[in-house]
């Protein structure tokens, strides 16, 4: 899928089918994670669980009010040892990357903070589901699945995102 499309078909889906990952999907995600840039280059600060488990998943929402990952098959946890803004921000970028790799196969994702903040971070039985080594603690996930509808492309007619240009003066 070419660049553009991507990134317009891409957006926050929170109704999954039950249907699997293939091997080979995950793969290409957790591929196209490792492209994305992350603060001074610090690769060995982060840390990529994929949940296939939904015994898993379900004790990672055990916390949570609702269903947090929407029903998706495979929550792709992002862990980091850094604190503060570094990690927050890298983390950020290796979503973005699985989200649109995650488009370009024909799957749908939606980024979820909620269920990291509000359960995992609290809950002593999900942080050793994930089975973390040392110091990294998770900081952003992504539910990745098959949608339960076509997702159509998007176009922001008016700019969604306010933008300000600042041209040199003629
Ligand atoms: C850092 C971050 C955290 C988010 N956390 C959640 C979340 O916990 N639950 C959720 O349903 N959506 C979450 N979202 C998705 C946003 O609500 C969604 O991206 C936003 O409304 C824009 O919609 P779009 O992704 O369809 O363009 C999060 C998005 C970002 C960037």
């Amino acid at each position: 899928m070419n660049l553009t499309n991507a990134i317009k078909l891409r957006q926050a889906n929170r109704e999954f089918k039950k249907t699997p990952l293939t091997a080979e999907e995950v793969e290409q995600l957790t591929e196209a994670a490792g492209y994305a840039p992350v603060a001074r280059g610090r690769f060995n600060d982060f840390l990529i669980t994929v949940v296939n488990d939904p015994a898993t998943i379900d004790i990672l929402e055990a916390n949570d009010t609702g269903h947090p990952f929407y029903g998706a098959p495979t929550v792709i946890m992002i862990s980091t040892t850094l604190t503060g803004q570094s990690g927050f921000l890298s983390a950020g970028m290796i979503a973005e990357n699985i989200e649109l790799k995650a488009t370009d196969l024909g799957l749908a994702t939606c980024t979820i903070l909620g269920v990291v903040k509000a359960s995992i971070e609290e809950s002593e039985a999900a942080l050793n589901s994930l089975g973390l080594p040392g110091d990294f603690h998770p900081v952003l996930a992504v539910a990745v699945g098959h949608p339960d509808h076509e997702l159509k492309p998007r176009n922001f007619v008016t700019n969604r995102l306010r933008t300000v240009t600042i041209d040199p003066e003629k």
